[in-house]
């Protein structure tokens, strides 16, 4: 039987983090120090109940998405013990998973550690996993899948890695059982995944599957659609109050203005999805989940009067932004309208948010033309936006030249490929002018 409260001493190496370095050596000491004395309370209770029994709990998120990932955990009442640069690192219950899948907008995946091991090649890797009582994880009958993050220098195809994990399991589960269970790529079921660096290797329950970055509504994505997780941590980045206009030309098919609509109301992703993989464990019981579920219902604040305007000049586009935004439960919070940028509504007096999302030509648009496009952006904040708050989010920094004002805040984002800037620009009002670009 493995104690995961025991086995978290090479976390910080597979994660990438130097402990001494990094000067965390003493709160991970104190760390070790408070798993072992609640591991040994439980020492008396076998078998190991994953849905109540600590283990370490990693929330991974796309590549600077961290710090807005470990604000909203906290805000759901959890301690982190680490942020790291692809996510959050603390210590809970695969129940305290199902609350973290519902409602997290920045996350990927929540994943639940089972053991951690030293494996220099994958026959290592099998005999390790052999020994675990997966008969206690995975239900009869059943089906699972295996992913994996490896980087070994015996391994040049991580398919290889995942078949020797699941062999590791099917075997055993055959041996206990009488009876192999069913596994694939699809994860619609249970998902084990291997975290395996050099020679530390970790075994987690994934308790997502799906990536939680999709927030299920998006019906339609349109053409350069941004991934919710990071639309929601770019509206979380800027200095939107969540009751004063929000205004957001370019929308294309409509994620940021949907993400701020459901940020303002309280609506989490868990209101669209109905499966996760955490449902797909042995002792899985529906109670907790129905729980957290109904909850989501409850925390909905009810906003009238909010104003949210999303604009695009592609009638299409806002055919599919409607469409995403009834799915999303927010349509009648959002104003759409098919019009040039610079004919979008922007309600006087007010401390806005005026945000757009140009194309940056990496694979949409001629740069001539978004030369063009930037510098009228720039020109549109400083002559319509006054009083507002100006956010151009972009992955081509020349273009971003081009807007011709000083951003206040050059705020780091990445998308699948592209290095991005959220640029934030203050937009005085009346006789103050905005500052040029120098
Ligand atoms: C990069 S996409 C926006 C993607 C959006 N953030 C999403 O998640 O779907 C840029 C959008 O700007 C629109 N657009 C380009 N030039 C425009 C202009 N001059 N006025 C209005 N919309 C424009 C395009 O139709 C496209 O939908």
């Amino acid at each position: 039987m493995h104690f995961p409260q025991l086995q978290i001493t090479t976390f910080f190496t597979l994660f990438g983090v130097d402990p001494v370095n990094s000067g965390l050596q003493l709160k991970f000491n104190t760390a070790v120090k408070l798993s072992v004395i609640s591991c040994r309370k439980n020492l008396s209770l076998a078998p190991m109940n994953v849905f109540t029994d600590k283990a370490v709990i990693i929330i991974t998120c796309p590549k600077r998405l961290a710090p807005y990932l470990e604000q909203e955990v906290k805000e759901l009442g959890f301690d982190t013990d680490d942020t790291f640069v692809t996510g959050v690192r603390l210590t809970g219950t695969i129940n305290d998973c199902i609350k973290l899948n519902l409602n997290l907008r920045c996350a990927s995946q929540v994943l639940y550690s089972l053991k951690q091991f030293e494996a220099e090649n994958a026959d290592a890797i099998y005999k390790n996993l052999l020994d675990y009582p997966w008969e206690n994880i995975l239900p009869d009958p059943g089906y699972f899948s295996i992913t994996s993050n490896v980087n070994n220098p015996t391994i040049n195809n991580s398919m290889f890695a995942n078949l020797r994990v699941k062999d590791a399991i099917v075997d055993r589960l055959r041996e206990k059982r009488g009876t192999r269970p069913s596994t694939g790529s699809e994860l619609t079921g249970a998902v084990i995944n291997l975290f395996w660096k050099n020679e530390n290797a970790e075994i987690f329950i994934d308790t997502s599957g799906d990536s939680l970055g999709r927030h299920g509504y998006r019906k339609i994505p349109g053409q350069a659609p941004m991934l919710e997780a990071l639309a929601a941590a770019t509206v979380y980045a800027t200095r939107w109050d969540r009751r004063s206009p929000f205004v957001n030309p370019m929308c294309g098919s409509g994620t940021i203005a949907i993400e701020a609509a459901m940020i303002a109301t309280n609506r989490r992703p868990g209101l669209f999805r109905t499966n996760y993989a955490f449902m797909h464990l042995q002792g899985y019981e529906e109670t907790i989940y129905l729980k957290e579920d109904a909850l989501l219902e409850k925390q909905i604040v009810d906003l009238p009067g909010l104003r949210i305007i999303a604009t695009d000049y592609s009638e299409r586009a806002i055919d599919n932004a409607k469409k995403n935004a009834i799915a999303a439960g927010v349509a009648n919070l959002v104003d759409f309208a098919v019009c040039d940028f610079a004919a979008t509504e922007i309600p006087p007096d007010v401390p806005g948010i005026f945000y757009v999302n140009p194309e940056y030509g990496e694979r949409l648009g001629n740069i001539k033309e978004l030369e063009e496009t930037y510098s009228r952006i720039g020109d549109f904040m400083k002559q319509k936006c006054g009083g507002y708050m100006g956010y151009v989010f972009t992955g081509n920094l020349e273009l971003a030249k081009k807007i011709g004002l000083k951003a206040k805040r050059r705020i780091e984002f990445y998308t699948s490929t592209i290095d991005c800037r959220l640029l934030e620009y203050e937009l005085y009002s009346g006789s103050r002018t905005v500052p040029k670009e120098v």
